[in-house]
């Protein structure tokens, strides 16, 4: 278990286990590679950050984290699979988010991409994300998901913020 604060200076929680803050997460959040890139999402307000969002009524998390990456990328994929979840205290409210690895299969072009301005291909992830990056993409999660699925092999080696 990790703690620390996020670019808001809210306290962050965040473990690599099934689960160890909610069995009913309302967020999800989907680091999503294609063809050997990374595959982000441009927010109109918080900038490039990979997709996720809220877990609509109805919906496991695991459907919103497709239907999120394929909604805000044109990205298609069946498997996510769960690396993790992180707590959030924001001062009105605490947000717990699963954490996803997709290998997206393919994509398509789309005329909406919902609330973001679509996708975005990266060779490389910066090693500090500046003022185009989103306030998600600065805080320890990332790192330490990557970290994470570098261990457990679901990344290729030399791939990782450079
Ligand atoms: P919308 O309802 O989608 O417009 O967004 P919102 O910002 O009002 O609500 P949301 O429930 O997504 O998030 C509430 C607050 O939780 C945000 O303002 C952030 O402070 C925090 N938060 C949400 N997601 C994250 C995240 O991935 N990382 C960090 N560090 N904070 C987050």
């Amino acid at each position: 278990m990790f703690t620390f604060f996020d670019y808001y200076h809210n306290e962050v929680k965040l473990a690599f286990e099934k689960n160890p803050f909610s069995d009913y997460p309302r967020h999800v959040w989907v680091i999503c590679r294609f063809q050997g890139q990374w595959l982000l999402t441009r927010h109109p307000r918080r900038g490039l950050e990979f997709p996720g969002g809220k877990v609509e009524k109805g919906e496991t998390p695991e459907e919103a984290a497709v239907r999120e990456v394929w909604e805000e990328t044109g990205g298609i994929t069946e498997i996510v699979k769960q690396v993790g979840q992180y707590r959030v205290k924001g001062r009105a409210e605490t947000v717990v988010k699963n954490i996803y690895f997709a290998d997206v299969q393919s994509m398509e072009t789309k005329k909406d991409y919902m609330e973001t301005l679509g996708p975005v291909l990266l060779r490389k992830l910066p090693r500090e994300p500046d003022d185009n990056y989103s306030f998600i993409m600065k805080d320890d999660v990332l790192p330490k998901t990557l970290h994470y699925l570098k261990k457990q092999k679901l990344l290729p080696r030399g791939d990782i913020k450079e």
